[in-house]
């Protein structure tokens, strides 16, 4: 779907993240919801913030696991997603803190493996992932899932690539402070959601929104593995959907 602009793209994810909530609770059932960081979600969860606040949308039987963290990266820094994650969303709703599940940047690199496998794990043993929302980067990634990744990856520690680490470099102050690695789900992790939205805005990526919608499928552009599934659906501003 394409929107006049952000904030009304973002208020309508939001009410479809809300109307999943609400009937998971009326089934006595709790929604697992995979989330994502960067700029594009942000207006997604301010709404949720503001249904939480005024309109009584309560997060208490709603799950969450987060597509990726900096690798290596401590929770409390500000570049974390764990910050992120919190400052945007959860210190400002009711979820409880033992069901949020973000991939761990602290962990020793020979730990990161089993971590990774049990991340899927707890996925697959609360019935998957009923919604993932996505944001898209320019070298075309989806959560870190960079150039090369392949459609049935699945959680695992990977190695961000030179644009993607360019692109974050303002919020380290300078591409040296950027980590060169990450923890992220795979392609297959995100592919077994039942749903998944898409969202990009601005002008800035209408040239990859070309590619993963109309491009030839391909490893060099990850996120055009999208059109294999069924279940996705691209929610983009007029600016990012100009190329299309
Ligand atoms: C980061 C995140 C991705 C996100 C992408 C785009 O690399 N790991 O999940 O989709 O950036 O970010 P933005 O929404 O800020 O453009």
């Amino acid at each position: 779907s394409v929107y006049d602009n952000q904030q009304v793209a973002s208020v309508a994810v939001a009410a479809r993240i809300a109307a999943l909530i609400r009937s998971k609770q009326s089934k006595g059932q709790k929604a697992v919801l995979g989330l994502a960081t960067g700029v594009t979600p942000i207006g997604v969860y301010a709404e949720l913030v503001r249904l939480h606040q005024q309109e009584g949308l309560s997060f208490r039987d709603v799950i969450t696991f987060n597509l990726d963290e900096y690798y290596p990266m401590k929770p409390d820094a500000a570049q974390s997603y764990v910050t992120f994650m919190y400052e945007n969303l959860f210190s400002h709703v009711d979820i409880d803190k033992a069901n949020v599940h973000i991939p761990d940047g602290t962990l020793e690199q020979d730990a990161v493996a089993a971590f990774c496998l049990e991340y899927e794990h707890k996925i697959e043993a609360l019935g998957g992932l009923d919604l993932q929302i996505l944001g898209i980067g320019r070298t075309g990634h989806i959560g870190f899932n960079e150039p090369g990744s392949a459609p049935n990856s699945g959680t695992r520690l990977v190695t961000l690539d030179d644009l993607t680490r360019n692109d974050a470099s303002r919020d380290f102050g300078g591409k040296a402070n950027v980590p060169t690695k990450a923890i992220t789900m795979g392609i297959g992790t995100i592919f077994k959601a039942r749903e998944i939205i898409l969202m990009a805005w601005s002008k800035k990526k209408a040239p990859i929104i070309k590619k993963a919608v109309e491009g030839e499928m391909s490893g060099d552009v990850p996120a055009t593995y999208l059109q294999l599934s069924d279940n996705v659906e691209f929610v983009l501003d007029e600016a990012a959907a100009s190329e299309l």
